[in-house]
C-alpha cells in the first residue's frame, strides 16, 4: 500500500476524520433561518465518512449531495445511510472539491467540516458561492488561531502546513470581501478534538499496524499521526477549528 492508501485505511471505519462532533454540527446548524417546509438542497463538501452528513439528515428537510475524493468514505457513508433509513435524503458524489459538477444558484446550504483547507479558505470561499442561491448559507470549519500571537514553534508548523491559518477575525474579513455576511462563528472545544478524533484514532493504531503486517511505512503513518497529538496536547490553547456560518448576499 502507498502512504494515501494507509492514511485512508488508518482513517476508515471511524465516525470522523478530523475534529469535530455531532453537538458542534448542531450548534453550527441552529444558527441558519431556512424554511422548514421546503426541500432544501444541500451540498456536503468533504463528507468523509459522513458523521455530519447523517446528523444534517436527521435535522434537515430536503435532500444533501456528499461529496469526497475518496471511494473508501463514501461507501462506509452508503452503508450508514441505508441503515439509519436517510436513503431518500442522502446521496453520494466522488468527485473533487476544486471540480464540481454543480449548477448556479442550486443549493440552498454548503456544507464543509474540516475541508475546505485542500482547495484554500478563500479559494473555496469564491467557487462554492457561485452554487449558492442568494440568500443561502455556507457552513464550514477550518484551522484557526485562537490567539494573536503564539509561540515560533507552533506558528511555524502551521505556517508550512497550511499558509492560510489566520485569525478568525481575518477569515471573517475574507468572507465579508467575497460577497457574505457572518452569521455565526465559534470554535471547537478541545473535546472535539481529543474526545471524538484522537482518542478514537490512537485506539485503532494497535489493529492498523497488525492488518499492514508492522510495514515501516505503516508505523511511519502512526507515528506522524502521534506527532500530531503531541504537537496540539503542548499547543491547544492556540489554535482550534473556527466554525464559520455565513450567508449569500449578491
Ligand atoms: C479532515 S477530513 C474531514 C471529513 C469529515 N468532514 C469529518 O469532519 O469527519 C477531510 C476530507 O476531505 C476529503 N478530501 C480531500 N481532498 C479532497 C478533494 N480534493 N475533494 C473532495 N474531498 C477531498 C478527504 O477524503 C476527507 O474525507
Amino acid at each position: 500500500m502507498t502512504e494515501l492508501e494507509l492514511i485512508i485505511d488508518l482513517h476508515k471505519n471511524s465516525e470522523r476524520q478530523g475534529p469535530g462532533s455531532e453537538n458542534d454540527t448542531l450548534k453550527a446548524l441552529d444558527y441558519l433561518d431556512l424554511p422548514t417546509d421546503q426541500n432544501l438542497k444541500v451540498a456536503d463538501i468533504g463528507c468523509g465518512s459522513g458523521g455530519q452528513t447523517i446528523s444534517l439528515a436527521k435535522n434537515l428537510n430536503g435532500k444533501i449531495i456528499a461529496v469526497d475524493l475518496f471511494p473508501e468514505f463514501l461507501n462506509e457513508l452508503n452503508e450508514k445511510t441505508q441503515k439509519s433509513g436517510l436513503t431518500d435524503k442522502i446521496v453520494t458524489l466522488e468527485k473533487s472539491m476544486d471540480d464540481l459538477p454543480f449548477n448556479e444558484g442550486e443549493f440552498d446550504l454548503i456544507w464543509s467540516e474540516g475541508a475546505i483547507y485542500n482547495i484554500g479558505f478563500e479559494n473555496g470561499l469564491k467557487k462554492w458561492k457561485d452554487y449558492l442561491k442568494v440568500g443561502g448559507y455556507l457552513a464550514v470549519s477550518e484551522i484557526t488561531w485562537i490567539t494573536q500571537s503564539r509561540p515560533k514553534e507552533i506558528e511555524e508548523f502551521w505556517k508550512t502546513e497550511y499558509p492560510e491559518v489566520d485569525t478568525a477575525s481575518n477569515k471573517i474579513r475574507q468572507l465579508e470581501n467575497n460577497g457574505y455576511s457572518l452569521v455565526g462563528y465559534f470554535y471547537l472545544s478541545q473535546d472535539s478534538w481529543i474526545e471524538t478524533y484522537y482518542k478514537p484514532m490512537q485506539a485503532r493504531f494497535e489493529n492498523f499496524l497488525k492488518r499492514n503486517d508492522n510495514s515501516e511505512l505503516a508505523k511511519k503513518v502512526v507515528e506522524d499521526n502521534q506527532a500530531e497529538i503531541d504537537l496540539y496536547q503542548k499547543f491547544k490553547d492556540y489554535y482550534s477549528y473556527g466554525f464559520y456560518i455565513a450567508r449569500k448576499n449578491e
